[in-house]
């Protein structure tokens, strides 16, 4: 599992010199602004060697208040006047799931507050098969007390089991998120979505790489849907076809829609 501590900000990348031989498993690679992804880049180095892994794939329960606080205040109250049957969303670099188990929680508790049937589904897609194996399970080490604040464990008590060492999703989490390995420098086909999170995720790739990572989001994107991009640069942001949305940072809608 992702050591639910560590995060890509705490670890010491060192720079790849442009001559330098490439790079062999445990090496470790310097990516994000420094040395980023290129579309045709091999991926497997940076993100599946497990000794790169460990923080390029580093996520934790509760991460980002950002995302919650736009799904409670500005997405979901725009789903609701959407009329639309489905909540559905989809976290496109999720690692171990856990991003999407929290988006979940957040939102039943938002359906409920709502007092509406929870038409709601989340799915979470990832090129590390292992991390994939690992969200399917739902299953995590027991966060620290500190670790997010009151208003986060009571959601988890209420949809999760809070063990001695470890916290177990439960059937509601499990029925309502689903996980697939997919890479999303391709474009997704069978399914569109009202709310589209990439986070931690795109300060790995080049200009070019998030240019077609955001066109593959954004055309699986419901109108009147919201996109969640971190680590957007601005030279891809200022040709992408987004507008900010909501004063939330980070969360834009297309240029064509509301
Ligand atoms: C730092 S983790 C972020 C996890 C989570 N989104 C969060 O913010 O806590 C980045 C994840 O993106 C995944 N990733 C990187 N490039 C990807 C791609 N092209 N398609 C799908 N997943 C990708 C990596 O495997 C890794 O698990």
């Amino acid at each position: 599992m992702a050591n639910a501590r560590s995060s890509p900000e705490e670890f010491a990348f060192t720079n790849r010199p442009a001559s330098a031989r490439p790079a062999a498993p445990g090496d470790r690679i310097s990516c994000r602004a420094t040395n980023p992804l290129s579309i045709q880049d091999d991926l497997s180095k940076v993100f599946l060697d497990e000794r790169q892994a460990k923080a390029t794939t580093a996520t934790r329960l509760f991460r980002n208040d950002g995302i919650f606080a736009a799904i409670a205040k500005t997405v979901l109250p725009a789903y609701f006047e959407s009329k639309r049957a489905r909540f559905s969303i989809w976290s496109t670099g999720c690692s171990s799931g856990e991003e999407v188990y929290s988006m979940a929680m957040i939102a039943l508790n938002e359906f409920e507050r709502a007092k509406r049937r929870p038409l709601f589904e989340a799915f979470g897609t990832d090129i590390n098969p292992q991390r994939i194996g690992e969200a399917r399970l739902g299953v995590y080490g027991r966060p620290s007390r500190d670790a997010f604040g009151r208003n986060y464990w009571l959601l988890l008590d209420r949809y999760a089991e809070i063990g001695p060492h470890q916290v177990r999703m439960g059937e509601e989490l499990l029925a309502s998120c689903r996980f697939s390995l997919f890479d999303m420098r391709k474009r997704p086909k069978k399914h569109t979505f009202f709310f589209i999170v990439c986070n931690h995720v795109l300060q790995y790739y080049d200009t070019d790489g998030q240019k077609l990572i955001i066109e593959n989001l954004k055309a699986v994107l419901n109108p009147g849907g919201y996109l969640y991009l971190e680590g957007l640069t601005e030279a891809c942001l200022a040709d992408a076809g987004l507008r900010k949305a909501g004063g939330v940072p980070h969360l834009f809608v297309t240029s064509a829609g509301r």
